[in-house]
């Protein structure tokens, strides 16, 4: 599995077999073995040009779903005549953006008259915002023939929008009884006899419209209106989801992959699509997948490439003018790390409308240390303090508004627990030119993500069949989902179409995510997340506890890669490295750096805010005999309640550099039972005299800096007359405990010396 490392950004990203463009034009290497332009999959249809048919549509406004559907014809060669193209929606209030209403039929009404009444002529009719084409219209075409219909409507279970109607339907042996108007066929002179059979409004319902001419028997008979019932080749996905299934043809040798919508009730593959009623995010799924050719396990998203943008072609002054929102809604560990990856996003900052709403008092001092230093680079700056009370909704809401206020082109959310660790996530994103995207954030290790692959009919999360292969990045790709939360990018000509009671976060009874996905939903907006490349990770925010000091380092188990990061030292990994020779000032004490200086800074806090220091007698309670032969003046990790994660620490950094150095010694987990930092001072205990330590080997980190915090100090090992006096902050001392070992803490003339000391297997 591919590991995100920073180092590797500018490198070419190869996931499973493909590689991202704009990584490759990024590569230091040039040598990318990347695919300059998506491969062709476009099945061509040889017969298309002799077929004397005509594909229209209604579409008013180019949506996600238009697009869509005109990407699944084009696919197959097919270019439909779209209908009512910018013009004012007609067809009545309830179904605004649908292709509903008899203004559908009026306009395909109008449409025909300019043609002969060809006997031979077939008309092709879909919806467009809820459908998509899976195969080729020379395939329509014959399976329409092979029906002996002259007029071919699709079929559904609900008999809609008149349930009354239901009993005058002939029954059916197989598959689904009623007229669905989304998706029909027919003969040129037979479909006008259905289109003129009576007047109709705009306003008026086209299925029953049509329902009505079908249920009357004769007109039925004589013009052979017949109704797909098996989903020989229009398929209505409501109240027909769970027949359904996706089947996928490997062909290793090739490495290719077919796709196909397979009815396992019917066992026919259908070769039109429709989301109708409240199956579209059962399209939307299926439309990850299908028609064949978007996405494959061997190239990934294919489809994602399509419209994308090229900003290096642009000049940086002219790239889009991006409202950056952040929230901070929950205290949230690592959320200096958290702005550190908002300030390093590659990204000119005098394109970056700056908003920052922060409901925790806690976080105050932070995020005035980051508005402070770096606030003016930004092309303006909007805070919003816990003292105003502002709620969550209100606050994104109002953050929606000052995007459009400022005439931003996108509009960038992203809450304090999403640690954008690809510094080119921002770039990304707008490149992927959607409408709304989303780069897709997990908890490391764990199922827990910034999307939902589906939801409850209530409107809850629901797990997709594909959303752990997803979430753990198994599969790659640019995902249609019906929920996303923590980071994502909105085009704001979205914003400037609807008003702010449409897109709003403020609904009742929900919570602010759930409110603004359900806005996009209503309005079929996409919301797509990508996992393309690895955008970052999610914080988890559930046990921090800020009443304690340092909190973040409490957080080991919960956020372990934002830990190391914050605590572990940036040269930590060398250690490792087998071609570097590792320090050894005295005979076997080595020596490595290992942690970060906000570790060491944030370790003798957490002493001193607990404050507790021993008396530095033999006599000591903490211990079960209750004496110490060689005291020191320290606080034991239990007593600021630290020892399980400071023995995982010894576990997991500690241990490896003890089998790198002292060779063909394993025990793991460590075993420690004396874990403690050491106060030396010279009016309270200044060194401390020789002895071994009961321990197999010793460990010794240098908390504070020789020089500047104190003189003096150092450890001298008596046996070899060698000391180490020069220790470097963050650095750790590892030597045998017992018996060649004998050594003594020196003489601190001046200041203070922390260190903190493990007994390792004792
Ligand atoms: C659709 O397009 C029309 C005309 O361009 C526009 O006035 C309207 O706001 C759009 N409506 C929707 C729902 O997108
Ligand atoms: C970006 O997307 C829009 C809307 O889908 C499309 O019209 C445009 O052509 C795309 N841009 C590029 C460069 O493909
Ligand atoms: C604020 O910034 C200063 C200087 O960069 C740093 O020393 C300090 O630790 C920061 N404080 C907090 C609470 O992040
Ligand atoms: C936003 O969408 C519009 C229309 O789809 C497109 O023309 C434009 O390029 C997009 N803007 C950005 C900044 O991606
Ligand atoms: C120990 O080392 C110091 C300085 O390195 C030297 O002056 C001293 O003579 C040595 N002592 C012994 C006993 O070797």
């Amino acid at each position: 599995m591919y590991v995100f490392s920073k180092s590797v950004f500018f490198a070419c990203f190869i996931i499973s077999g493909f590689c991202y463009e704009k990584f490759c034009e990024k590569s230091d290497r040039g040598d990318t073995g990347c695919d300059e332009s998506p491969k062709n999959h476009f099945a061509q249809d040889e017969n298309l040009k002799s077929l004397d048919v005509l594909v229209f549509t209604v579409a008013t406004n180019e949506t996600d779903g238009f697009q869509r559907y005109i990407n699944s014809a084009r696919t197959f060669g097919i270019e439909p005549v779209v209908l009512g193209k910018g013009e004012k929606w007609k067809g009545g209030q309830n179904i605004k953006l649908y292709a509903g209403g008899g203004w559908k039929i009026n306009l395909l009404k109008e449409a025909l008259k300019q043609y002969e009444a060809d006997d031979n002529k077939i008309i092709l009719f879909t919806d467009a915002y809820d459908v998509i084409f899976l195969g080729k219209l020379s395939e329509i075409i014959n399976r329409f023939k092979a029906t002996g219909a002259k007029v071919l409507f699709g079929a559904e279970p609900y008999c809609w929008p008149n349930v009354d109607l239901a009993k005058e339907y002939p029954e059916v042996e197989k598959g689904q009884r009623f007229l669905n108007s989304g998706l029909f066929i027919g003969y040129l002179p037979e479909l006008y006899k259905i289109l003129n059979k009576a007047e109709l409004e705009d306003n008026d319902d086209d299925q029953l419209y049509y329902t009505l001419a079908y249920l009357d028997k004769e007109f039925r008979d004589s013009n052979k209106i017949k109704l797909d019932h098996t989903s020989e080749i229009f398929q209505n996905i409501f109240g027909a989801a769970n027949d359904l299934e996706i089947v996928t043809i490997n062909d290793k040798d090739a490495a290719a992959e077919t796709y196909l919508l397979k009815n396992t009730k019917t066992n026919t593959q259908p070769l039109v699509v429709h989301g109708n009623g409240f199956s579209k995010l059962t399209l939307n799924y299926l439309s990850n997948y299908l028609p064949s050719g978007v996405w494959n396990s061997y190239e990934g998203c294919v489809a994602c490439k399509h419209g994308e943008i090229n900003l290096e072609k642009i000049p940086r002054a002219t790239w889009p003018v991006v409202h950056m929102s952040l929230f901070i809604e929950v205290n949230t560990p690592f959320i200096e790390g958290f702005f550190s990856k908002i300030y390093q996003l590659e990204y000119p900052k005098e394109r970056i409308h700056l908003f920052i709403h922060n409901t925790m008092k806690y976080h105050s001092v932070h995020v005035k240390n980051f508005t402070e230093k770096f606030g003016s680079e930004y092309l303006s700056l909007k805070e919003i303090k816990p003292e105003d009370g502002s709620p969550e909704w209100s606050a994104r809401d109002l953050s929606l508004s000052q995007c459009l206020a400022k005439n931003c082109d996108l509009y960038f959310a992203v809450d304090s627990t999403a640690h954008l660790d690809n510094p080119f996530t921002l770039k990304l994103l707008i490149e992927q030119n959607r409408t709304v995207v989303a780069p897709m954030l997990v908890r490391p290790g764990k199922a827990w993500s910034n999307f939902w692959g589906a939801l409850t009919n209530d409107g809850f999360y629901a797990r997709s069949n594909d959303y752990m292969d997803i979430a753990y990045s198994n599969k790659r790709g640019l995902w249609n989902v019906p929920f996303i939360n923590a980071a994502y990018l909105v085009n704001a000509s979205l914003l400037k179409t609807y008003d702010s009671s449409q897109i709003t976060y403020n609904l009742p009874n929900v919570d602010a995510d759930m409110a603004f996905c359900y806005s996009l939903r209503k309005l079929d907006v996409f919301m797509y997340v990508s996992n393309r490349v690895d955008f970052g990770h999610l914080i988890n925010y559930e046990t921090y506890d800020i009443t304690r000091a340092e909190p973040d380092m409490y957080q080991i188990f919960e956020n372990e890669q934002a830990w190391q990061e914050a605590f572990i030292h940036p040269d930590y990994f060398d250690n490792l490295n087998p071609d570097k020779k590792n320090l050894q000032p005295c005979p076997d004490v080595y020596w490595f750096p290992i942690v970060s200086r906000k570790f060491t800074n944030a370790l003798i806090n957490m002493m001193e805010s607990f404050g507790k220091w021993s008396s530095g007698n033999n006599e000591d309670e903490r211990l079960e005999g209750g004496y110490e032969a060689v005291p020191t003046r320290d606080i034991h990790m239990n007593q600021v309640g630290w020892e399980r994660h400071w023995l995982y620490f010894l576990q997991k950094y500690v241990r490896p550099l003890q089998e790198h150095v002292f060779l063909g010694y394993f025990h793991d987990p460590p075993k420690s039972l004396m874990n403690f930092v050491v106060r030396y001072r010279p009016d309270e205990q200044p060194s401390l005299r020789p002895h071994h330590d009961s321990s197999t080997y010793t460990i010794n980190i240098a908390l504070n800096e020789v020089g500047k915090d104190y003189e003096g100090g150092g450890c001298r090992f008596i046996r070899y007359n060698c000391s180490v006096v020069d220790t470097q902050i963050g650095w750790m001392l590892m030597h045998p405990g017992r018996l060649t070992h004998y050594h003594e803490g020196l003489l601190v003339t001046k200041g203070t010396r922390y260190i903190m000391i493990a007994f390792v297997d004792p």
